[in-house]
């Protein structure tokens, strides 16, 4: 097929849900990515969190291979011996105490099982979550999630979600009543602009939470493996949750959800309350393995740590040079650049130079690129946003626009 063809078939035979971008991938490798006729990308967007080894990453490809002639599928209902090795592999590298797992296939399916949990532990039926939170966008999950556009079109949602102003312990505080199950929370809003909360917010939710004995979810699903620097975002403020959502990037790049608990948490369920037929399917597993072992044999949370410094400070240069950018934020390779408008046209602009952004909201430009990128890249990122921007910035001075 050439690249109109499978525009045209895209476009006609799939569920018109993804603001797409005209663009065919067909080949990647690290932080590259090659479209249909063999242009280059840096890739920042990094399959929105999933790539973040890298593309096809070489103990992550010989895992699968290995794996593929063997077995692909094996139901949960029997023992498999890549479930069992990827569960040693994942509970040995969780925060301690959070050594119980319910495998899933996404991020939504994960967020589902911590909130049917926490309601099964506690017996109540309700969740605080954060406004400006994402949680995905299965029923349970999108009752969590705080944007109207995606909420609306589907009400009623679950009963018994609460949302409060992130950040403010008062209000988690007042919003606490005799029904609440658990708070749930991103460590870092991903989707809702790349908001780190203030130092001490999470200690003092962990302390509140225990105080009200209420339980406390994190929604690790894009701040997990890695991506801010520390194996899992939680940990840069040294406070663990009683159950975390896992997902994205911990299968290599294979479809994973991944929900873990304190064992006496994870042992409400009983046989039968939860199941989901791909649950730790061997291939998936094996994937995971490799995954787990490249992130600690590689060091690349400290690869993390150190490139998302640099990517910040270049980004924070780019800012006294362009009036147009508000602020720069995030921890490790989960960055945001907030601009004064919409970043529309910058991402589109990128895209045309062979730089690939995602956007969290109308007006932040979203940096998730691979841990794998290289320096090279990264100067090449800002380079390009660099001209971008002060190509924005003049068009919008000749029509008499005001910066900000
Ligand atoms: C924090 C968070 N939770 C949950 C989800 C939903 O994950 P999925 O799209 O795999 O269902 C996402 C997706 O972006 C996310 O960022």
């Amino acid at each position: 097929m050439n690249e109109k063809e499978v525009i045209d078939s895209e476009n006609r035979l799939m569920a018109n849900v993804f603001g797409k971008r005209k663009i065919v991938i067909t080949r990647g490798k690290a932080a590259t990515l090659w479209d249909i006729n063999g242009k280059e990308y840096v890739d920042c967007m990094g399959g929105y969190g999933v790539a973040l080894l890298g593309h096809c990453h070489p103990k992550v490809v010989a895992a699968i291979k290995d794996q593929v002639d063997k077995l692909i599928s094996c139901h949960a209902s029997l023992y498999n011996d890549k479930r069992s090795e990827f569960l040693q592999k994942l509970t040995a590298v969780t925060p301690k105490g959070l050594d119980k797992a319910f495998l899933s296939n996404s991020g939504a399916e994960a967020v589902e099982c911590a909130i049917k949990l926490a309601r099964k532990y506690t017996g109540k039926p309700e969740i605080i979550a954060m406004m400006g939170a994402f949680h995905g966008k299965t029923m349970g999950a999108l009752s969590a999630t705080w944007d109207k556009k995606y909420r609306d079109p589907f009400l009623p949602l679950v009963p018994e979600f609460k949302h409060v102003p992130p950040d403010n312990l008062d209000k988690v505080r007042e919003a606490i009543s005799e029904k609440t199950a658990a708070v749930l929370i991103e460590p870092i809003r991903g989707e809702g602009g790349i908001r780190v909360p203030p130092d001490g917010y999470l200690q003092g939710l962990r302390k509140l939470c225990d105080e009200k004995n209420v339980l406390l979810i994190f929604d690790e699903v894009q701040t997990g493996f890695g991506r801010t620097g520390k194996l899992f975002g939680c940990q840069n403020w040294g406070v663990t949750p009683d159950i975390m959502t896992l997902a994205k990037p911990f299968a290599g790049g294979l479809p994973i959800g991944i929900t873990v608990a304190k064992e006496n948490i994870m042992s409400a369920f009983k046989v039968g309350e939860h199941s989901t037929t791909f649950s730790g399917g061997p291939l998936v597993c094996a994937a995971g393995c490799a995954a787990i072992d490249a992130m600690v044999e590689e060091n690349l949370c400290e690869q993390a740590a150190s490139k998302g410094k640099y990517f910040k400070v270049c980004l924070e240069e780019l800012k006294t040079k362009h009036a147009i950018i508000k602020e720069v934020r995030g921890l490790g390779l989960m960055l945001g650049v907030e601009l004064r408008f919409d970043v529309y046209n910058v991402m589109m602009k990128c895209a045309d130079r062979g730089i690939l952004v995602l956007d969290a909201g109308r007006n932040v430009l979203r940096f998730l690129p691979p841990i794998v990128i290289t320096t090279e890249q990264i100067d090449k990122v800002i380079t390009v946003l660099d001209a971008v921007l002060g190509e924005e910035e003049n068009a919008r001075t000749a029509s008499g626009t005001p910066l900000n």
